[in-house]
Order: C-alpha cells, then sequence, then structure tokens
C-alpha cells in the first residue's frame, strides 16, 4: 500500500472493481483507507490469510513491492493460502531471471506467476499506467481484461497486452527502461549543447517546448521545459542549478545492457547512457580529471542564422539518435524473443508504449505502424525511418562534430552514430581483428571464399592451413 500498490488499488476501484488490500504493514492500509477508502469498494484485510481468502477464485493477486528478496518473501508468505490455478502478479521491476526462477517454482505448485512490467511512476498508476504481462497465455484470460481496463488507451485501445510466457513482460519493462535511460541522455546532451551555444534556461525551455510539437512529441520532452523552468524555491536560483550533477539509478539501465552482453546484442548508446551516469556519479574521477586535463571550454560560437540552424541540427541528431536506441532495445526484445522461445511480437510492444509509460512519444505510433506492415531484422530499415535518418544524418554528424570540438561530451549521438555507420558498412575493421587474434593466438579465421576455418603459420613460413 505504498504509493504505486495504492495508486493501482484506487485505479482498479476506479474501473469498478471490488480490491482487497493487504499491507504487511497495517497502518499503510489504514492511512490509505482514510485517504482514499471512498473512492471504491475497497476490502482492507489485517492478515494474508484474510487477504487471500476475500478474493473470488481464481484469485488475481497483484504485489507491487520492492524487486528483490522482499518479492520472494511475500510470496512465501502467500503460498499456504493459494488454491489451484491462482494468480499472482509481481508489478514490480524485477529481473527477468528471477521473474522465470518464480514463475517456474509457482507452475510446478500449480499456480500461475505473472511477471509484469508496469510504467507510468505513480500518476501512470492511477490513471492508466503501459502494462506488459507475461507469465501463461492461460493466465492472460482471467486477468487480461482487468489488466486492459486499467491501463492507458489510445484511440480506445490499451496500452497492455500478453508478452510472451515466463519472464518475457519483465525483459520487456527492462528494455523500456534502457530506452528511457538512453533518451533522458540524448535530451541532456541537447540541453549540454544548447547551453554551449548560449542559450539561456528560458530560450531551452521554449526550444524543447517547440520540439514537442513535432516528431520529437513525447513526455520526456515536455517535462524537460517544465524541469528547465523550475526555480529553487530556497535561494531563488533555477532549480537545474542547485541539483548536483549525479545521476542516480536503480538498475533497470544496466540490466539492460547486462543482458545484451550476454546475448551478444549490441546495444552501445544505451549502455553509453548507463556509462553517462556512472561517469557523473565518479566523483573521484572527475575531481582528478579536473584538476589534470586541458581541453575547450564548452562553448560553441554562433549568432544570427548559425544558431537557429545549430539548435534544428541539435533536434535532427536527437531524434536520430532516438531511434538508434529505440532500434536496439527492439533488436534485444527481437533476440531474446528467439532464445527464450516467446514469440514477442514487436508491433504490439511498440502499441503499448504509445501511452501511460514514461517512454511514450509520437514516434512509437511509427514504429508500431512498421513493424505491423514490414518483417524488419531492424528498425533502421524500416521505410520510413531511413527516409527520415537519411535527412537527419547530415546535422546529426555537424552536431557531433562541433561538439567534440567544443569539448561538449557527447558520447549517447557519438554512440548511435557509429552503431548506424558500422551497420550500414560493407565491411567494418572486424577483418583485421581475426588476422590479430590468429596472429597472437591462433584463433583462426574464415575466408570470403572458402568454407571452412583457416591458420596462417605467422611464426613459421607464413603459409595458410586448414583447421577444420
Ligand atoms: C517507469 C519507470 C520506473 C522508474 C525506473 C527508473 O517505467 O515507470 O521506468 O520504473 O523510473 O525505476 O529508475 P532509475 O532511473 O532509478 O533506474
Amino acid at each position: 500500500m505504498a504509493v504505486m500498490g495504492s495508486s493501482l488499488a484506487r485505479n482498479m476501484a476506479r474501473h469498478g472493481y471490488r480490491v482487497a488490500l493487504y499491507d504487511h504493514w497495517v497502518d499503510q492500509t489504514q492511512k490509505m483507507m482514510a485517504a482514499h477508502g471512498g473512492e471504491g469498494a475497497f476490502v482492507p484485510a489485517g492478515t494474508v490469510e484474510d487477504f487471500v481468502t476475500s478474493l473470488e477464485r481464481p484469485r488475481r493477486i497483484v504485489l507491487l513491492v520492492k524487486a528483490g528478496d522482499v518479492t520472494d518473501q511475500v510470496i512465501d508468505s502467500l503460498l499456504p493460502h493459494l488454491e489451484e490455478g491462482d494468480i499472482v502478479v509481481d508489478g514490480g521491476n524485477s529481473y527477468y531471471e528471477d521473474t522465470r526462477r518464480r514463475e517456474a517454482k509457482l507452475r510446478e505448485l500449480g499456480f500461475h506467476f505473472v511477471g509484469a512490467g508496469i510504467s507510468g511512476g505513480e500518476v501512470g498508476a492511477l490513471e492508466g499506467p503501459s502494462i506488459m504481462p507475461g507469465g501463461s497465455k492461460e493466465s492472460y484470460e482471467a486477468l487480461g481484461p482487468l489488466l486492459e481496463d486499467i491501463s492507458a488507451h489510445v484511440d480506445g485501445e490499451p496500452c497492455c497486452a500478453y508478452i510472451g510466457t515466463d519472464g518475457a513482460g519483465h525483459f520487456v519493462k527492462m528494455v523500456h527502461n534502457g530506452i528511457e535511460y538512453a533518451d533522458m541522455q540524448f535530451i541532456g546532451e541537447a540541453y549540454e549543447l544548447l547551453k554551449a551555444a548560449g542559450l539561456s534556461l528560458e530560450e531551452m525551455a521554449q526550444v524543447f517546448e517547440t520540439w514537442n510539437t513535432g516528431d520529437l512529441d513525447s513526455y520526456l520532452i515536455e517535462i524537460t521545459s517544465q524541469v528547465l523552468r523550475q526555480v529553487d524555491a530556497r535561494t531563488g536560483a533555477p532549480l537545474i542549478d542547485v541539483i548536483v550533477d549525479a545521476a542516480g539509478m536503480k538498475g533497470t539501465g544496466t540490466w539492460t545492457v547486462q543482458s545484451a552482453l550476454t546475448l551478444g546484442i549490441p546495444v552501445n548508446a544505451i549502455a553509453e547512457a548507463v556509462f553517462a551516469r556512472a561517469v557523473s556519479s565518479h566523483p573521484e574521477l572527475r575531481e582528478h580529471a579536473q584538476a589534470a586535463l586541458a581541453g575547450p571550454d564548452r562553448t560553441i560560437e554562433v549568432t544570427g542564422d548559425a544558431r537557429q540552424q545549430l539548435i534544428d541540427d541539435i533536434r535532427d541528431a536527437l531524434w536520430a539518435s532516438k531511434v538508434v536506441a529505440y532500434a536496439q532495445g527492439l533488436d534485444e526484445i527481437r533476440s531474446a524473443g528467439k532464445e527464450y522461445g516467446w514469440e514477442i511480437n514487436v508491433a504490439e510492444v511498440a502499441k503499448i508504449w504509445r501511452d501511460g509509460c514514461i517512454i511514450r512519444a509520437k514516434l512509437l505510433e511509427r514504429i508500431r505502424s512498421e513493424y505491423a506492415a514490414n518483417n524488419l531484422v531492424t528498425l533502421l530499415e524500416a521505410p520510413s525511418v531511413k527516409s527520415e535518418l537519411e535527412r537527419c544524418q547530415g546535422a546529426w554528424r555537424r552536431v557531433i562534430a562541433a561538439a567534440v570540438g567544443a569539448g561538449v561530451p557527447v558520447p549517447g549521438f557519438s554512440a548511435a552514430v557509429a552503431y548506424y555507420d558500422m551497420a550500414r558498412a560493407p565491411r567494418v575493421n572486424a577483418a583485421l581483428t581475426q588476422g590479430l587474434r590468429d596472429f597472437f593466438g591462433a584463433h583462426t579465421y574464415r575466408r570470403i571464399d572458402d568454407e571452412g576455418s583457416f591458420h596462417t603459420l605467422w611464426s613459421g613460413d607464413r603459409s595458410e592451413v586448414k583447421v577444420d
């Protein structure tokens, strides 16, 4: 009955469901009832047993607890009271491998376990989040209508759809968060560049506001203007200038990158967003580097038309980089789907991200329709995306060159364009890597004109031998 749990319960009650409430700390439930008890049909329970037995069968129990050991403890406390076919839903940001483990354990006992990613924060939970449920198809039949009801809607369509078995829902939510990290990093880089070009905070807020009326239209761009305009009540200074520049994280972005590494899927733009937070939160490194390292002073001299051109270029660089982060995240989802047998429908994922979640953006409708209409390996090849990338790429490269020249760090933009260039290159530098590996470690290489593996006798007569 903390913020997310009570908001979701209120959302269900507002949709006409009778909702039983339980919290380990009874006063939490009492507080929730005192503040919102009048909003719907709530049935507060004092014990786990009362809570479970008050539910209709199959029981649909939604947990909103801190991801980790607590989730296991709460599940264990429910087990003695469950009956065959009951459904336990974990709505937290759990690691998908934990979800797979829990699902297997509960399935063995005759219960359903659904790892459901829920995005949208407190307001989303109350007014309509985006929901990404995994677990068995059978559990979705009992659960789906309720989750769809309480989710956000776009043109009457719910931002909730069955994702795939066991950990699929939490995997997709994890990648959502990885994209969220990248989105924020790109916005941060755009902000740094606008600052380098001499824009005031109010001018920047106006720029983001304008961008939010075009292709960049998204929740994160929208709230950027609000954060930039916020004045600190204590000092009268802009709030942004009194916030310590060290970004925190709970770890879902890191998991996205770790899982991509395990799957062998390149998500370098998302990784740079995670590493940018790591640099920001490494005071020792920053202190020593600030004292030791020289370089340009992060100003970009522009006036008149050139200034507006730079602003427009930054917009295009931001859009193109954002597309790359989505392409990487969706590639990771698609690959994980194959690896784990989830059969994930990428168009459906884009569809349920169109509203309710933190990365909601106009771009997601384009992504949905492109995946629905084409059999895409990468979002970058989608007809309307590739033509727009082609249009943006001059600006993208100009912005990165200007940033590097002025000493403004743009790790996200740079990683995104490097991915674009590597992916489209007919040959990449890996042939040399293979040659070097073969030289020092006889790791062998494949030839473009023959089958099998080969090794050059580097320390002998340099003739080539076929290895298998
Ligand atoms: C959401 C958010 C939410 C939260 C994350 C990110 O989709 O509603 O992603 O899950 O903001 O925990 O947190 P960190 O930035 O702290 O990792």
